[in-house]
């Protein structure tokens, strides 16, 4: 355990109890209390209802109507924050910009511009592929300008993935880039979309962003240059009010089956909590510099990079490239060229950085920092504490924040801003206010400290996404059923003596592998997709750095044989499939898979024998299959021919 970041002990538990009845008093009227941060919003009419909840269905600030580019940038043009940096911008390759937000408004109004001359119309989707640039949240909020909900898919998914998800929300533009920079390689994302869209008829138009100026086929008459376009552009257009439960955006994420979930996000109620909880967890002010290093392309690089920091009218840096390239100091670096004063990023980052000893970050000035976040994943003990020691010298609190896509911000964390409580290493603390979270056993029960269960969220909070896009029985079925009425995020959690949540990992098929979420399911269907594999069970093994890495088991059909070649291959076709983030760092041949009579992959066993570890007593299995069936598979896993 350490100190709470700075704060004398006595201080801190003072704290806890100042900020646990704040929190209990957020949770009796939480209405009331929500509607209080929201009218800190640009509203153009004012909600009648705050909470309209259908279980498990809820609406946000009914019949108000807003619009997110105006909270995000008019706001701040109006004000002297018009010649404020939004963003400090560093390219991999050393590039630099600073852009204003007066600057940043006058590019979201252009392209807004741009997208209605192409004659989108509120509720037309948006698909977007890019890099690290500026021209990234520029991108998102032309779209929300107008109204179209956009569709991000990350950089690291791959043309059939980028296909999928243009298709499942029938994206009519893509906005992408010649390229992007990844240790001193080009990312070639134009031909990835190239080859999305030849399968995706609902695409019109692709905006290419000029990132590298390498030589790019263009189609005439369908691609055009982001730059070309933007010269013929207005530089402001009127942004659309939309009803506060207007689809602001859809991101796809996975979960236990192959097909990913599309959540759907609210304008309103999604606004509100980003807005809320960037202020209670990052306790930003005017003259801080804020970066979180999150991808663009995942949930945190919506909320934290984009919408929330922008409505406060801060100055974020955005880094384009690898957290090693070319040095594996440059992180420390841009800390220090740009004095950082808070920091958030994943555990599998600082495990990485960690990796290269202390005196890289010794080398820089990194007295600047004040504030330091994690998310992703469990931060374990060992890399939360260098976290604290060597890159905050002991005078930086950590806010562990928890949350996924779903909840569309942060539910979980202490709070610098309201009431800092002490800290210990890999624990969440508390939830944030108006959020009620319990630990719970199978049948929903609540259960006693110390005891290990499931993670529940008991009332609806405004950041909650509507739905799954077109599939709200799925929306019901994923998430609600598990334990009635209450919201299932899928996490293992406990409560310890005084309160403080621990969370521990997730309790579904879903694995982290470097802060990626990947659904196993899906990657056992990329294998089973290729001609050679009859069946494939796919497991998360823990992982020093990454958390977890993949591990697949694979039968092969009668006439394949196994080898490295075919494991190579093997591989390559899951990077086609899924991309490069889910391919298996190791493949087993197997000569069967341990099942159930029912036909189900033990998953259980899977997983233990992925990590290598004990399989536990078998006759506990709840599955069932014969003790002796399941004992003979497990040695087939273990002596399954292993290649690299
Ligand atoms: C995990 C990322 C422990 C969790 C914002 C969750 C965490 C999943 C933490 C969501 C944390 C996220 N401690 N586990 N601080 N933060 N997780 O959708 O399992 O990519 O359900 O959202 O990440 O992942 P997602």
């Amino acid at each position: 355990m350490s100190d709470a970041g700075g704060l004398p002990l006595e201080k801190a538990s003072q704290h806890r109890e100042q900020y646990l009845s704040l929190q209990r008093d957020s949770l009796r009227d939480p209405e009331s209390f929500w509607a209080k941060i929201a009218s800190q919003l640009v509203w153009h009419e004012k909600w009648n209802k705050v909470l309209l909840w259908d279980p498990p269905f809820a609406q946000w600030f009914v019949g108000g109507t807003l619009n997110a580019s105006e909270n995000a940038v008019d706001k701040h043009v109006k004000s002297w924050r018009k010649n404020k940096a939004a963003y400090l911008w560093e390219g991999e390759n050393g590039e630099r910009r600073t852009i204003t937000y007066g600057e940043f408004h006058r590019e979201v109004n252009r392209l807004a511009s741009v997208f209605q001359n192409f004659g989108l119309r509120k509720g037309d989707t948006v698909a977007m592929y890019m890099p690290l640039v500026p021209e990234f949240p520029i991108a998102m909020l032309a779209c929300a300008r107008l109204g179209l909900p956009f569709t991000v898919v990350f950089s690291g998914f791959s043309a059939t993935a980028l296909a999928e998800r243009i298709q499942d929300c029938q994206a009519k533009i893509v906005v992408t880039a010649d390229g992007g920079y990844r240790r001193g390689k080009i990312l070639e994302l134009k031909t990835v979309v190239d080859d999305a869209v030849k399968e995706s008829p609902s695409v019109k138009h692709v905006v290419v962003f000029r990132r590298t100026g390498h030589v790019v086929p263009m189609i005439e008459g369908r691609d055009h240059w982001w730059h070309e376009l933007m010269a013929k552009a207005s530089s402001y257009v009127a942004p659309v009010p939309v009803e506060s439960t207007h689809l602001l955006y859809i991101l796809y994420t996975s979960g236990t089956t192959g097909k990913p979930k599309g959540v759907a996000h609210s304008t309103g109620g999604y606004l509100v909590f980003a807005y809320a909880t960037q202020e209670w967890v990052f306790d930003a002010k005017d003259d801080d510099v804020y970066w979180c290093t999150a991808d663009i392309g995942w949930v945190t690089g919506h909320t934290y990079v984009v919408f929330a920091p922008l409505m406060h009218g801060l100055t974020s840096v955005i880094y384009e490239g690898a957290l090693d390239y070319p040095r594996p100091d440059r992180w420390w670096e841009i800390v220090e060229r740009y004095r950082v004063s808070i920091l958030y990023t994943a555990p599998t980052a600082i495990r990485s950085l960690m990796r290269y000893g202390d005196d890289l970050p010794k080398q820089h000035h990194l007295d600047s920092l004040r504030i330091l976040g994690s998310v992703g994943e469990p931060i374990n003990p060992a890399a939360w504490q260098w976290y604290f020691d060597v890159i905050g010298h002991g005078r930086c609190p950590i806010v562990d924040t928890w949350w996924q896509t779903e909840t569309g911000g942060i539910m979980i964390s202490p709070s610098p801003r309201l009431g800092l409580v002490q800290l210990k290493a890999g624990s969440a603390t508390f939830p944030l206010p108006g959020v009620e979270a319990d630990v719970v056993d199978e049948k929903g029960n609540s259960l006693p400290p110390s005891e290990k269960g499931f993670l529940v969220i008991k009332r609806p909070w405004p950041g909650m996404f509507m739905t799954l896009y077109n599939d709200p029985e799925r929306y019901r079925q994923v998430y609600w059923t598990r334990f009635p009425a209450l919201y299932y995020p899928g996490d293992y959690a406990m409560r310890d003596a005084e309160g403080y949540f621990w969370l521990l990992g997730r309790a579904d098929e879903v694995i982290k592998v470097a802060g990626h979420r990947l659904g196993t399911k899906e990657v056992e269907d990329a294998l089973v997709s290729h001609p050679s594999v009859a069946e494939a069970a796919v497991a998360g093994k823990p992982d020093p750095i990454k958390g977890e890495t993949i591990v697949a088991f694979v039968m092969l059909r009668k006439m394949a044989i196994p080898s490295n070649q075919l494991s190579e291959e093997l591989k390559q076709h899951v990077r086609k499939m899924i991309g490069p983030i889910a391919i298996p760092e190791s493949i087993y041949f197997a000569r069967a898979l341990p099942k159930t009579r029912s036909g189900k992959i033990m998953r259980r066993v899977i997983k233990a024998v992925a990590a290598g570890g004990q399989i536990g007593d078998l006759s506990t299995l709840e599955d069932d299959a014969s003790v002796d069936e399941v004992r003979q598979a497990i040695e087939g896993l273990q002596t399954a021919e292993k290649t690299t």
